[in-house]
This record gives structure tokens, C-alpha cells and sequence, in this order.
């Protein structure tokens, strides 16, 4: 089939060079001139593992182009998916402009039949009042309809997803629009297709991504009482999740929720539920649970500094997660900046993100950047982990302890096992186990860069 897809951002980029691969020919649309001789180059705009060998392969066999005219992808196309951005508004609510702009860049240029398919994150009824949008610009008597296909890609492994789904989620209120949606999927996707109508469909994005928000939230309580109980919080979770009915995934209790889409629209949901005169409290709480995960992180940084002005930390991982460069909604970004205002002296060490940070905060005298998470180590009072990378799971924690000053160990990610630290040495904090503290003075095993 011939796809038209708008916006090449996270969402419109790893759909359009995805569809490509599963046959389809598709050109993607951006305003943006380098964006788009960036991509027709074959170099991703954003990092995601798999990205640029399917984005080459799909340009090679010409099934894929870029380009910023918006004619060249409507013409030839049968669907055309609004992959667009839907920003948060001061007040939490989604931003409509983007989406808007698009569907009246596009209606003027409608012949013939069209399937126009909302694959960005909206709120529900966005459909009609984006049918509306169309109406008004459209020539008279032009034939479209509007359906909404949400996508549940997670950064890191949305090419994954994307071609492994566990569900494929139509909302199409017209047998001609559900055939032309199942032709496009075809027999490729063996995963279950819920076919709904297009408000259904919208409503069950944004309660998808409110609950695996509420996931974290309720272990992340749970792992506050833990900690009072000396219980381990990966135990009980795995206890909770041997039930098939809840399941264990999402239920890893740390540093919270952060990244571009969980947070925003969660907020943006609460909105929408609002609107409809439904006081989502419940969403209220989840976000708040998840507001109070850093300071829990920095009290217990702390109480183990005393003082954290003028102390030299090593930061490990700022990314919202692993896998990804993003550092959207990091929780790292809030540590960073706390850490700052203390006055302490941070080396921070990212093996994807750290560029990105150094955009917004470039380097000075409190702030360096590490090559690698022994450099970040080395002559720290204490480390911080608030990112899961692989670089960090597998850190060889002798070498780590012999570049220490002190060997105290802050973990965000939870992931080390408390007592295996006491017995290395280390001082180890961790969220929703038992701390281990040491009360004699620590000795460090070696440092030959350093006086004692
Ligand atoms: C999410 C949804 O998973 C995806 O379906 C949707 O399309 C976009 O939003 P993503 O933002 O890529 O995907 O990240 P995800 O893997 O869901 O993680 C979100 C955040 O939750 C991360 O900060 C992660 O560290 C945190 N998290 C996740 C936890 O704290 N505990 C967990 O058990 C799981």
C-alpha cells in the first residue's frame, strides 16, 4: 500500500521506516529541511538500537523517501498517519496545535479516498473534532475519514515494538476503514487486533499508559513501607507478580517515572477525565508517589554525606531509562539540579545521554562530564545510580570501591544486592530494601592518583 506519514519524530519515524519494511512504500513528511536531508542520508535523527540499518535498508529499495511537501505524500497515498508531537500545556492538558496544523496543511491537497489515522498520543475525541478541522478545509465533497491506531512503542525498543506487538489496536467506524486498516497490517502481526470504534481506541492509549504509571506508583509505596519493615521490595514484587492476573512487569520500585510520554500523559489524562467532569484522583496520587521518589533518593544521599556542599559525586546514568539518549523527564534532570544548588562537584557519566545533557548544562567547575563510569568514580565521596545501563549492572564494584574516596553507594535502580555490598565494603543505599551502613571509618583499598 502507499502510506503517507506526518511528523518524523520518535513515533512518525520508526512507523515510517517499520511499514517500510513490511512492504509498504511511504514517504514521511517534515517541515524541517535538515531533518529531512538528514534522514533521505540515511543518518537516524535520534538514537534507537535497530534504527539505522532498517532506515538504510527501506531507502535503499526506495520503498521509503522523505520529504518536506505535503503533496507528494497525500497524492499518492491511501492512509496518512498524524504522527505529530501533542505537547503538554501549562496546565498538563494536550497541546492540539501541532495536530491541528496538520490536518489543515493537508485537507486542501485531499482527492479521492483517504484514511487519515491518528498514530500521536491524543486525547479521546480528538477524531472528531479533527474530521471537523478537514471539513472545513477540504474541497467540497472530498471523501475521507479519520481513525485512530495508537501506538504502544517504548523507547529503546520501539523497532522492537513496533514489528512484535502485543496488541495492534484499531478504531475505525467504517467497515471500508477497518479492511483498509487489517490490508495494511496484513498477515504479519500473528498478536490479537482489537478492533473498536475510533473513540474507544483513543481512550485506550491514554488508560494503557496510566496504568503501567500506576504499576510503578503502587510498588513505589510499597517500597517505602519496605524500607521501615527491612523487606525486600524486588521479593515482594516478584511474590506480587507470580500472579498472572497482575504480572511482573512494571513493578520494578525505584527512582519513578520519567521519559516523554508517562508523565505527560498521565497529567494530560487526569485533564481529559476533568473535562468530562470525572475527578481521576486516583491518577492525582500516582503522580504525586512518583513526585517524591528523588527527594527520598537525596535524603537518604544525605544523611550519608552530612553535608553534600563541596563533597565530589559521581553520577551514574542521566537518561529516563537505559537504551535511549532521551533525558526527557529524567528523573535525573531534578537530582542534578538539587545536587548543583547543594554545591556539590558532580562527574557525570552517560554512554547515550550525556551529550544531551551537556546541551542544557555544559561543563564547568561543578559540573564534568566522564568517559566512562571509572572515571566518574574516581576520588568520589559517593556515587548516585539513577539509570539501569548495562555499563553499570555489570561494573566491576572492586575496581569501583578502589577509585572511591569514600565507598558509599546511592542506587536509584536497586540494582545490587544489599547485602553482597556490605560484604564488598560498600556504604549502599537503595529504594525499598534495607540499607546497609557501615559505623567504622571506611578504608580504601587503593587509589594511587590520590592522597589519603
Ligand atoms: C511508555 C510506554 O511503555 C509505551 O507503551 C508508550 O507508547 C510510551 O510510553 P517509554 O516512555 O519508552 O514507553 O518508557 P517505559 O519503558 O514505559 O518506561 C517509562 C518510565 O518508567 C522509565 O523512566 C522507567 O525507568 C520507569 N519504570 C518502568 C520504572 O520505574 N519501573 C518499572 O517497573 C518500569
Amino acid at each position: 500500500m502507499n502510506i503517507g506519514v506526518f511528523g518524523t519524530g520518535y513515533v512518525g519515524l520508526v512507523s515510517a521506516v517499520c511499514f517500510a519494511d513490511l512492504g509498504h512504500s511511504v514517504v514521511a513528511v517534515d517541515k524541517d529541511h535538515q531533518v529531512v536531508a538528514k534522514l533521505t542520508a540515511g543518518e537516524p535523527t535520534l538514537y534507537e538500537p535497530g534504527l539505522k540499518e532498517i532506515l538504510t535498508r527501506n531507502l535503499d529499495t526506495s520503498r521509503l523517501a522523505f520529504t518536506t511537501r505535503a503533496e507528494e505524500a497525500v497524492r499518492r497515498s491511501e492512509v496518512l498517519f498524524l504522527c505529530v508531537g501533542t505537547p503538554p500545556r501549562s496546565d498538563g492538558s494536550s497541546d492540539p496545535v501541532q495536530v491541528e496544523e496538520v490536518a489543515r496543511s493537508l485537507a486542501p491537497l485531499l482527492d479521492g479516498h483517504k484514511l487519515i489515522v491518528e498514530k500521536s498520543t491524543v486525547p479521546v475525541n480528538t477524531a472528531r473534532l479533527l474530521d471537523r478541522t478537514l471539513r472545513w478545509w477540504a474541497p467540497l465533497g472530498c471523501d475521507y475519514e479519520v481513525a485512530s491506531n495508537p501506538e504502544f512503542l517504548r523507547e529503546g525498543s520501539a523497532i522492537h515494538d513496533f514489528l512484535h506487538p502485543d496488541r495492534i489496536v484499531i478504531g475505525a467506524d467504517s467497515d471500508r476503514a477497518r479492511s483498509l486498516m487489517l490490508e495494511l497490517y496484513g498477515d504479519a502481526f500473528d498478536c490479537p487486533k482489537l478492533i473498536t470504534d475510533v473513540k474507544t481506541a483513543e481512550l485506550i492509549k491514554h488508560a494503557s499508559n496510566a496504568f503501567l504509571a500506576s504499576k510503578i506508583s503502587f510498588i513505589n509505596m510499597i517500597s517505602n513501607l519496605c524500607e521501615e519493615l527491612e523487606v525486600d521490595v524486588s521479593v515482594v514484587a516478584q511474590g506480587i507478580g507470580l500472579d498472572h492476573r497482575i504480572g511482573h512487569h512494571f513493578l520494578n520500585a525505584g527512582l519513578g517515572f520519567g521519559g516523554s510520554c508517562l508523565p505527560k500523559d498521565l497529567q494530560a489524562f487526569v485533564r481529559i477525565a476533568e473535562d468530562f467532569g470525572v475527578d481521576f484522583s486516583l491518577l492525582r496520587e500516582v503522580e504525586r508517589i512518583n513526585e517524591g521518589r528523588v527527594g527520598r533518593l537525596l535524603k537518604k544521599l544525605e544523611r550519608a554525606l552530612w553535608v553534600v556542599g563541596g563533597k565530589t559525586i559521581g553520577v551514574l546514568g542521566v537518561a529516563f531509562k537505559p537504551n535511549t539518549s532521551d533525558i526527557r523527564n529524567a528523573p535525573s534532570l531534578q537530582v542534578l539540579s538539587r545536587l548543583k544548588d547543594a554545591g556539590a562537584i558532580l562527574n557525570v557519566y552517560d554512554p547515550k545521554a550525556a551529550s544531551s545533557l551537556e546541551q542544557i548544562h555544559p561543563p564547568n567547575a561543578h559540573l564534568h562530564y566522564a568517559v566512562s563510569p571509572y572515571k566518574a568514580a574516581e576520588n568520589a565521596h559517593a556515587l548516585v545510580i539513577l539509570t539501569e545501563w548495562e555499563e553499570v549492572t555489570s561494573l566491576d564494584l572492586a575496581r569501583i570501591r578502589s577509585l572511591m574516596r569514600s565507598p558509599i553507594i546511592v542506587d536509584g535502580r536497586n540494582l545490587f544486592n544489599p547485602v553482597e555490598m556490605r560484604e564488598r565494603g560498600f556504604e549502599y543505599y537503595s529504594l525499598g530494601r534495607g540499607d546497609v551502613t557501615i559505623s567504622e571509618p571506611h578504608g580504601r583499598v587503593k587509589n594511587p592518583g590520590m592522597e589519603a
